[in-house]
């Protein structure tokens, strides 16, 4: 794709204030998402009491949002004849626009006025960040007929349009709830980032929000848990909180919601979950359940109060498809978007196979098996609402027992879901855990607030490809965009939800509108450096992890170095060797560091004032497999690849909670082998590693594992279950060798009863040691 990839000179941005001047300086124009071309020119355009504004019909709501955004943060008025022109241009794509800045005046040239709303969003990142906020204007908040501020704005050329059309956020208001207000706030942000989609996942096992009239005991019972699980999940035992919590949104404020939204171009797509996470609905209707369970009476079911995967959904019976029509003829009434998700993840099977109505429903229709009966479930619901002109996302379980034949597929168990739709020639959209799950943790910081477990840095969102490379390019078609998620188990404000989202949704919004030939996480960095005091203006709780430092081992011949990073730019990291805390007087960092023997490293990034960031400290263990050769007999999956398998022998252990990082190795499903070559005979004391055994996120340490050695006799490791979160394995007595083969069983195929049931285990192992 054509583009130009021009950095702009310091422009600098003047207030001429009663005719005292204030200059403020900003650096370049960086803009996020980044746009397609920008071109700067010489000159500036002054935006004053001369400016005016001129547009039609076409762009009524961004020529209106560009006026009240400026009035509102700069009390100019628009009302002078230097013109912002809203001009119509059929050859620009749909979502596109140009924006051009001249000395005289601003042409914004768009095909709809979506484009047009998005040119003005470009425009309001080269505008001083207090217009987000009179009440922090340096220059105080200005009051009716005050004259006299004058704003300089380069004059550059920008021409942009988004690569994938579907650009989303999600957000889970069933196990927590948030107020209307932040929900606003939440799609003031979307679209300010130019993401056109919120998912508003309404409907949970913990909750039921969204009002709806036909049916009162949604709102009487299903909305309200009697208590909420205390800590994480898998500190155990379980405690709770002892308080009743809950509360829906009335069907007058789901409106309001959804009118703010079409005001910004964001469409909201309502998630109506089926046939699982419906606990809550059956507590409030249990017919709603299967019921005839065998000779026993089932008990009644209430609203959950923790977290996981229930067992307790929909039973295919036609009083049921009547709620969920009655249901889904409210819910359409309310959101007029295309697409309805339907759910369609975590639906253990276990009440249907014990269910005289299910199991009389699979033979009668010929179904081989419960994920059958799955399908059948969602293509009524999908026939019912096609019928009524909509579409229906689903999560990629959709796949499993066939799709139905219009469905869209929302792949978050990684890429296959995705790959294996587009090869049928359904719509997907990427959501995959490893790159798109925001209520993981985003840093290694102890301190973090507690989050379900994970590790999504800020750099890893940034580097996803939204497009599988299995597809070919006909494929590829078929992938509509990408979408955040943020689950709401542990995030309990509205503050902690910002907190989880900025920055990484700045990420996101790149990888969806901007062009992946320009990616540069570098420069992505400085424009989120820049951005931050947008978002202090705009009251936004993000989190700030850019004066973090990362590091790597490398190799040179037979020597071992530690190479030190910072995401931040102009910035000196100081370490130490010895355990101690880095100070200003430190060394500095310059080259990677010699490591000839095992060591603390301690370092932390300074500017010419102090320490910026928290202390880095990592352990380096120079142990006799580091740097040796290391094969392992499966692909490397591409969610969780480490550092490859020499990441396993490279000195530096994984965290201790976080499995996502470049030390911890996944495998979905795949019994794996691996071998180490230490090059000669070696004298071996120990063996040592760990597996991750987090099991709310499906991984489960093996049950054992098998060790060989050179005289070729292998020893087999019993490995007892444990609810630990980290299982750690230790060898001892191991002959002198030079080859060691460990074999690595999964897990299995998840039984009943436990987490993630019905799943492919996931196996997740750590640095192996060899004394
Ligand atoms: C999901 O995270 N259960 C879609
Ligand atoms: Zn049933």
């Amino acid at each position: 794709m054509h583009y130009k990839k021009i950095l702009l000179a310091l422009v600098f941005i003047s207030f001429l204030y009663n005719c005292k001047e204030t200059k403020i300086s900003t650096s370049e124009v960086l803009i996020i998402p980044q746009p397609l071309e920008q071109i700067i020119n010489e000159g500036q355009f002054i935006l004053n009491a001369e400016t005016g504004i001129k547009y039609d019909d076409t762009f009524k709501i961004s020529a209106e949002f560009l006026k009240s955004y400026i009035e509102e943060g700069s009390n100019i008025k628009l009302e002078g004849d230097n013109m912002i022109s809203f001009i119509k241009d059929e050859t620009l794509a749909d979502e596109g626009y140009s924006l051009e800045i001249l000395p005289n005046n601003i042409e914004i040239k768009a095909k709809t006025d979506q484009g047009a709303f998005y040119a003005v969003q470009t425009l309001r990142q080269l505008l001083p960040v207090h217009f987000e906020n009179p009440n922090i204007s340096p220059l105080g908040k200005m009051s009716e007929g005050q004259k006299g501020l004058s704003v300089a704005i380069p004059c550059v050329m920008i021409k942009d349009e988004p690569q994938f059309i579907y650009r989303g956020m999600h957000l889970d208001v069933g196990r927590h709830m948030f107020s209307v207000d932040f929900i606003k706030k939440y799609i003031d942000a979307l679209a300010m980032l130019k993401i056109n989609t919120f998912h508003w996942h309404l409907t949970e096992d913990q909750g039921w929000r969204i009002e709806i009239k036909k049916y009162p005991k949604l709102q009487e019972i299903a909305a309200y848990r009697n208590e909420t699980l205390v800590g994480h999940y898998s500190d155990q035992p379980h405690q709770f909180d002892g308080k009743k919590y809950g509360g829906y949104y009335t069907q007058e404020e789901i409106k309001e919601v959804v009118a703010y939204a079409q005001a910004r171009f964001v469409t909201v797509i309502p998630e109506i979950e089926l046939p699982g996470h419906s606990q809550a609905a059956i507590a409030a209707y249990p017919e709603l359940g299967c019921t005839s369970t065998g000779s026993a009476t089932r008990e009644q079911v209430e609203v959950a109060t923790k977290w996981g995967v229930f067992e307790d959904i929909y039973c295919p019976k036609e009083e049921t498809f009547a709620f969920l029509e009655d249901v889904l003829d409210e819910v359409l009434a309310l959101f007029p978007s295309e697409y309805i998700h339907i759910g369609g993840d975590e639906a253990p099977k276990t009440r249907w196979k014990n269910c005289e109505h299910c199991q009389a429903l699979i033979k009668k229709e010929g179904l081989k098996d419960e994920h059958e009966l799955q399908s059948y479930f969602i293509s009524r619901i999908e026939k019912y609402l096609n019928s009524k002109g909509r579409q229906i996302i689903g999560w990629d379980e959709i796949l499993e027992g066939g799709l139905a034949p219009n469905a869209t597929v929302m792949s978050w168990r990684g890429f296959n879901g995705a790959i294996e739709a587009a090869k049928q020639h359904h719509n997907v959209i990427l959501t995959p855990g490893s790159h798109c799950y925001f209520d993981h943790y985003q840093s290694e910081n102890k301190d973090e607030p507690l989050a379900i477990g994970g590790f999504l840095p800020l750099e890893k969102v940034y580097s996803l490809n939204p497009i599988p490379e299995e597809l070919t390019q006909e494929e590829a078609k078929y992938v509509l965009g990408a979408q955040g998620n943020v689950w709401t188990e542990y995030i309990t404000t509205s503050e902690q939800v910002e907190y989880m989202v900025f920055p990484r949704i700045l990420a996101l919004s790149e990888v969806v509108w901007s062009n992946p030939e320009q990616k540069n996480y570098e420069d992505f960095v400085s424009r989120v450096e820049l951005f931050h005091k947008r978002l202090d203006a705009l009251d936004i709780n993000y989190a700030n992890h850019l004066y973090e430092i990362e590091g790597e081992l490398v190799l040179n011949e037979n020597n071992v170095f530690y190479q030190l990073q910072t995401s931040s730019n102009g910035k000196t990291i100081r370490f130490t060797l010895d355990g101690s805390e880095p100070t200003i007087n430190s060394k500095a960092y310059n080259n990677p560091v010699p490591i000839t023997e095992s060591v603390n490293l301690n370092a932390a990034v300074f500017n010419s004032e102090g320490k910026l960031g928290d202390t880095f400290s990592q352990r380096i263990n120079l142990h006799k497999a580091v740097g040796k050769k290391i094969t392992i007999d499966k692909e490397l999956n591409k969610s969780y690849p480490g550092s490859g398998a020499a990441g396993l022998i490279n000195g530096i252990s994984g965290s201790d909670t976080r499995y996502g990082d470049k030390e911890w190795l996944g495998f979905w499903g795949d019994d794996i082998e691996i071998t180490i070559d230490l090059g000669e005979e070696t004298e071996i004391n120990s063996i040592e590693t760990r597996f991750h055994n987090g099991n709310g996120q499906w991984i489960y340490a093996p049950k054992h594992i098998n060790v060989s050695y050179d005289n070729g006799k292998e020893f087999k490791i019993n490995i007892p279950s444990s609810g630990e979160l980290l299982i750690p394995i230790q060898i001892l007595n191991a002959p002198k060798s030079r080859i060691i083969t460990i074999k690595v069983p999964n897990y299995g195929i998840i039984p009943e009863g436990k987490q993630g049931a019905g799943n492919k285990a996931w196996t997740f192992i750590d640095e192996i040691i060899v004394h």
